[in-house]
């Protein structure tokens, strides 16, 4: 790609496919690129850079992987149309989520306990995506204090800050949801996503095998142990988490996936009260997949977006595919809320089918957490760059201008069909 190409100058985002050039001309400077970003490659790779339980977490799926193999199935079926000579020389990534104008409708997505993929675990992550102004969004498993990732995404973001979202699984202890929900208002956080689908972790085979749960062994509870109403709980327990770490992370953790499930009763209460906390900001539902459920949480509660996801197929084995959703529920409710999309994305052109199937915007998660497996910040900024430039360059080489253009007529879609396949993670 010419770098002096007068397309630079018209274009409002970034020119992502220039990564592209980057990465070809590196060997003339006796330079590589990082790593192969193949999703297979990328992997094998994680695989190789981390411990046997950091491997387990990151790749462990409910059941036999039918949910997770069932979400890649369902990109395969979609096939993109490509369009010849239009004009894609102005084309523009960006698109805008919750009033936020963002250079591309890719985001993070809420991953936990990142510190069992590296030492300082969602700090280098909420500066990634701050430095490619991309939307963060934090677990409440996750493995540092809130405060500290929101300046961590601070740190790297313009003059405006990182975009950052708060993602809650809520606790049966209202005190601490309310204690968990101001200091993200406080932080910097600007929406909340609650999770719906996971009182508990699903059936995983080799972590139930391997006793494979970090905040039992003391790792992972740093959002919970930095909550001046959860310090309260541990001293009500009479827990000491320095003497006995594996005890304060049980029950952190017991506190967030403690198993008892939630109620649309008791989701109309958070969404009042972080609609309180935060002045009115953005309110969501994650892990929706059955139209009926995304027409309650439309109708009866007015929810501001709704994450079609099924947690990348860890929860329910077995499952439909969150693309397959996807589109019903665009059908039902796409034009009444924010609906956006996550399970099972590999690559630009599973961001450009989700869109086309009605999402607005599309969250990644285990390519960034292979990525900071291998190499760090360093790791997360080449996946996402990459991803970002695999994702310019599709808009040019399909004939799309803008996100916008994107839609049904972009596809040809075959008919749903599950086969049993080999469990791959990348078919
Ligand atoms: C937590 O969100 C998990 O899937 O392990």
């Amino acid at each position: 790609m010419d770098p002096n190409n007068p397309n630079r100058e018209s274009r409002s985002t970034p020119q992502y496919a220039l990564y592209q050039r980057e990465n070809f001309w590196k060997s003339n400077d006796g330079q590589v690129p990082p790593f192969n970003t193949d999703p297979a490659q990328l992997e094998q790779l994680a695989k190789s850079k981390l411990t046997q339980n950091g491997w387990y977490y990151a790749s462990s799926n409910a059941g036999q992987s039918h949910t997770h193999t069932a979400n890649r199935q369902a990109f395969y079926r979609h096939r993109i149309i490509p369009r010849m000579l239009v004009d894609t020389n102005q084309r523009d990534t960006s698109t805008t989520i919750f009033g936020h104008r963002v250079p591309a409708p890719i985001g993070f997505a809420p991953i936990g306990i990142n510190k069992i993929y590296h030492p300082l675990g969602e700090l280098p992550v909420a500066r990634a995506a701050s430095s490619l102004n991309l939307p963060y969004c934090l677990s409440t498993a996750g493995s540092q204090p809130i405060e500290d990732v929101g300046k961590a995404n601070d740190e790297s973001a313009g003059s405006e800050g990182g975009v950052r979202f708060f993602q809650l699984y809520m606790p049966h202890d209202d005190e601490l949801t309310t204690s968990l929900l101001k200091r993200a208002v406080e932080s910097g956080f600007s929406a909340c996503i609650l999770t719906l689908d996971t009182w508990q972790l699903g059936w995983r085979h080799d972590d139930v095998n391997t006793s494979n749960y970090a905040f039992y062994h003391g790792t992972g509870a740093d959002l919970g142990l930095s909550d001046p109403v959860f310090q309260k709980r541990l001293k009500e327990h009479g827990i000491d988490p320095k003497t006995q770490p594996n005890e304060a992370g049980a029950l952190w953790i017991d506190n967030v996936w403690h198993g008892r499930a939630h109620t649309w009763e008791k989701v109309r209460w958070v969404q009042g009260l972080w609609k309180e906390i935060s002045g009115g900001k953005p309110f969501c539902l994650k892990g929706i997949q059955s139209v009926n459920d995304a027409k309650r949480a439309v109708d009866e509660l007015g929810v501001d977006g709704i994450v079609v996801s099924n947690h990348a197929g860890r929860q329910v084995d077995g499952a439909i595919a969150s693309l397959d959703a996807l589109e019903k529920i665009v059908d039902a409710v796409g034009d009444k809320t924010t609906i956006m999309f996550d399970s099972g994305v590999r690559n630009a052109s599973d961001v450009f089918k989700a869109l086309a199937l009605g999402a607005k915007f599309v969250f990644v998660g285990r390519l960034w957490v292979w990525g900071l497996s291998i190499m760090g910040e360093v790791g997360v900024m080449h996946v996402m760059k990459s991803l970002l430039a695999d994702f310019d360059i599709l808009l040019n080489v399909a004939g799309y201008k803008n996100v916008g253009e994107i839609d049904r007529g972009a596809l040809e879609s075959g008919p749903k069909d599950y086969p049993l396949l080999p469990v791959t993670a990348n078919l």
